[in-house]
């Protein structure tokens, strides 16, 4: 649970610290106007699971969050960290940090004239997307998991281990980026890519695109484009499905 014992070899090159202070007051405003566009919705579509994180990691609308007191509430409940880095991650790097319960976390925030989308993650999409979930127990266990099997999976040489990688990146997809949820007889989002944009989850609920009970083999066959709003995402009934799912997978394909 303790980074320090899981020593990072591969990512270490990537980290780097946030200058907290260097925000500007622009920047603080375009953050707290990224949460209010998406708090109204979030009330009442988010899963319970992602509002409670919010809440026990002391995310606020008003100011981008310090990454330093997101984590000194997140680490004693899960050992998880929000781990600032330089970028996107080649892959190794990436699950090693996740097998070690820390979260590759950007500290950029898009300009105002880029709210709805940007290209490459940034600390909204990374930190408002992402980290709240990783206060949930089961949540925080089945991410852990899933970098260790994937990690395992890019320490095996060889086109057979690229192709279970490729599998494995569309359990990631379309659970941790687009993934929903059933509560209470109703669709919920949690995916870090429903919860952070506006337009692709009120698309969503609005019906905008096909939802099938979740199905590892389904999943792990599916298609995506990362560019494109998404023709069909998966509903699991609880986290524990998902946990059990990257077990399942695990054994079939480590
Ligand atoms: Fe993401």
């Amino acid at each position: 649970m303790n980074p320090q014992a899981s020593p990072l070899t591969v990512a270490e090159t990537y980290l780097i610290q946030q200058n907290w202070s260097a925000y500007t007051p622009e920047q603080h405003a375009v953050w707290a106007e990224l949460v209010r566009r998406r708090m109204p919705q979030l009330h009442r579509h988010a899963c319970q699971e992602y509002l409670d994180g919010f809440d026990q990691i002391g995310l606020r609308e008003d100011t981008i969050p310090n990454l330093a007191e997101v984590n000194k509430r997140l680490g004693p409940r899960t050992g998880w960290n929000a781990t600032p880095v330089s970028g996107f991650l080649p892959p190794d790097a990436f699950f090693e940090m996740l097998a070690a319960r820390q979260f590759p976390t950007t500290t950029w925030l898009r300009s105002r004239d880029s709210l709805e989308y940007t290209p490459e993650p940034d600390i909204f999409h990374d930190v408002f997307g992402h980290v709240p979930m990783h206060a949930h127990p089961v949540f925080a266990d089945f991410l852990q998991h899933y970098g260790k099997v994937c990690a395992h999976l890019t320490d095996s040489a060889g086109g057979t281990a690229k192709d279970k990688l490729e599998r494995m990146g569309r359990l990631f997809w379309f659970t941790v980026e687009f993934g929903l949820i059933r509560q209470n007889g109703e669709i919920k989002v949690y995916g870090s890519g429903l919860i952070s944009s506006h337009g692709e989850c009120t698309r969503v609920l609005a019906g905008g695109c096909e939802v099938k009970d979740f199905d590892l083999d389904a999943v792990l066959n599916q298609e995506f484009d990362t560019g494109e709003m998404q023709p069909v995402l998966y509903a699991v009934e609880s986290f524990t499905q998902i946990y059990e799912a990257t077990k399942q997978a695990e054994s079939r394909l480590g």
